[in-house]
């Protein structure tokens, strides 16, 4: 609201601007008149100024939400299986939380990684990291080449991500 407030303030005062320096211009009409008709059109001004406002507050809302900041989640505990252990040390020193969050939480970057495991197979994961999707390329996400053991024990650690 405060940035529908900061468009319509110099919209309306713009609109009083114009329309009152018309007024002035025009012959022949009593001040009085004049004045009550400045008050009408600033009235009018400010009123269209405000459908404005909305109108674009109204299409800012239309554009997609950022993801909801996630920060406020306990930080997944130490995994406790080994083969989870080594995921984690491949998803931190490739940097995936630089973009997907620290435990795969999500930033405005990249969605989040948690649940991951309920939303693709570990066979799906493997292509997906094989063949980038548009979306993934588009984001900038690095084109990783895992040895068969970091692949298997990155997607254990992002199906252990709930
Ligand atoms: C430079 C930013 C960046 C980095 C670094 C990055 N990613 Fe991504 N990732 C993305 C983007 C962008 C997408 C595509 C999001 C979409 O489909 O909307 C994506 C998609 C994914 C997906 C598919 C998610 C889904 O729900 O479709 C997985 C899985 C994934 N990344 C895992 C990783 C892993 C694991 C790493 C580290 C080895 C990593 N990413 C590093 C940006 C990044």
């Amino acid at each position: 609201m405060t940035a529908s407030l900061l468009v319509s303030a110099p919209i309306a005062a713009i609109l009083v601007a114009v329309v009152t320096s018309w007024m002035r211009r025009a012959p022949g009409r009593a001040v009085r008149r004049l004045l009550l008709l400045n008050g009408a059109t600033a009235a009018l001004a400010l009123a269209a100024a405000g459908a404005l406002s909305l109108l674009i507050a109204g299409c800012g809302e239309s554009s997609p939400p950022p993801p909801k900041p996630q920060a406020a989640a306990p930080a997944p505990a130490a995994p406790a299986n080994p083969l989870i252990a080594q995921g984690k040390k491949v998803f931190d020193s490739h940097a995936c939380s630089a973009c997907h969050g620290e435990g795969g939480v999500g930033t405005p970057m990249a969605p989040q990684l948690t649940g991951i495991g309920g939303k693709f197979t570990p066979q799906q994961l493997q292509d997906l990291f094989q063949h980038p999707t548009a979306k993934m390329d588009a984001g900038g996400m690095p084109h990783f080449q895992f040895t068969p053991e970091e692949m298997k024990a990155l997607i254990a650690y992002l199906d252990s991500l709930k």
